[in-house]
């Protein structure tokens, strides 16, 4: 069933997050999808501009409908992630997508507002719920890539005035993570303390946490020792995602660590296999460990068991 990430986090609100995961083909949807029902959990599945692009967004939404033909008690958003205003529209008038993510970040303030705001009223006018964006992250996303000296904390004064103009029903906050597997060059720093003050003048409002992704070491070992030549890498520790939830996240974003989930199975397929190019084999490999992958990242959020729950706020 798609419901709108709105109506989601009302559910979610100061108790766990929806993991919310990127997708871009039809083993990685019937991984999430699986995953999730395994494990009981309401999602945001979320597609970015390069997904929509890398075949056609129109294979994208005949995947997902057969997804929740096979699936009939998951319950998800379909939310483009990082959207610019074009696509936004795209996506409010297809009726197919139940949230989308104006990112004008980039843009002075007063741009920003003014940008969202436009979004905004178009997609309310249609039962799409906005999640905008304040403060930069570092990294690279979509075509933008943000160096180190470029990044911009969310200044809690500012999301506040942000919040009240926009009309955005959430807001996505730069607090020391960056998007991509190389995230912190010293020592790990989220800063919850935005996240708390913006709480303070904004009670109740769904906050949002990108660049998300755990990076697990040993992953990055075993794609390594597969052939895989990635150094440096590094992630949040997973066990901040819940008292990040406690605090008024209710999405936490994560796409990188099924990136590199999907490169292991298959490095470590071929090595093993040589004589093997029927790619079914690993790709059934791949949705069995991705499901599991995601399993493990509900639990890990506290949205494991809520979906009993969730249908029944929202038949009520
Ligand atoms: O924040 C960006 C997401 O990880 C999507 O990445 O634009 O390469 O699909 P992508
Ligand atoms: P990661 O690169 O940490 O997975 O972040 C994904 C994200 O924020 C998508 O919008
Ligand atoms: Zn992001």
């Amino acid at each position: 069933m798609i419901v709108t990430t709105k109506q989601l986090f009302e559910h979610a609100y100061g108790k766990y997050a929806l993991g919310a995961y990127n997708i871009n083909n039809a083993e990685q949807v019937m991984g999430l999808f699986r995953g999730c029902i395994q494990s009981e959990a309401p999602f945001v599945l979320q597609i970015s501009r390069g997904a929509r692009a890398y075949t056609d967004k129109r294979f994208l939404e005949g995947m997902i409908l057969a997804a929740d033909e096979v699936f009939p008690d998951s319950v998800f958003a379909v939310h483009l992630d990082h959207g610019d205003e074009e696509t936004c529209y795209d996506c409010i008038e297809s009726g197919f997508y139940s949230s989308v993510m104006i990112d004008a970040s980039f843009y002075p303030f007063e741009e920003n507002i003014a940008i969202t705001k436009r979004v905004v009223e178009r997609a309310h006018a249609n039962g799409v719920s906005v999640e905008a964006e304040l403060g930069q992250l570092g990294g690279v996303e979509e075509d933008i890539s943000v160096a180190e000296d470029q990044v911009h904390l969310t200044e809690p004064e500012q999301a506040a005035e942000f919040i009240e103009r926009a009309g955005c029903d959430s807001l996505a906050c730069a607090i020391g993570t960056s998007h991509g597997a190389f995230k912190f060059s010293g020592s790990q720093s989220l800063h919850f303390e935005i996240i708390e003050a913006i709480q303070e003048l904004v009670p109740g409002f769904p906050l949002v946490m990108h660049g998300s992704s755990s990076v697990p070491q040993e992953e990055i070992e075993r794609i390594n020792a597969a052939g895989g030549g990635i150094k440096g890498a590094r992630g949040v520790d997973p066990k901040q995602y819940l008292p990040a939830a406690k605090l008024g996240v209710c999405k936490i974003n994560i796409d990188t660590d099924g990136r590199l989930v999907w490169t292991r199975v298959h490095r470590e397929y071929f090595r093993d296999h040589p004589e093997v190019f029927d790619f079914r084999k690993p790709g059934t490999v791949f949705i069995e460990e991705y499901a599991n992958f995601i399993a493990s990242r509900n639990e890990l959020l506290g949205s494991v068991g809520q979906l009993g729950e969730v249908r029944t706020a929202l038949n009520s």
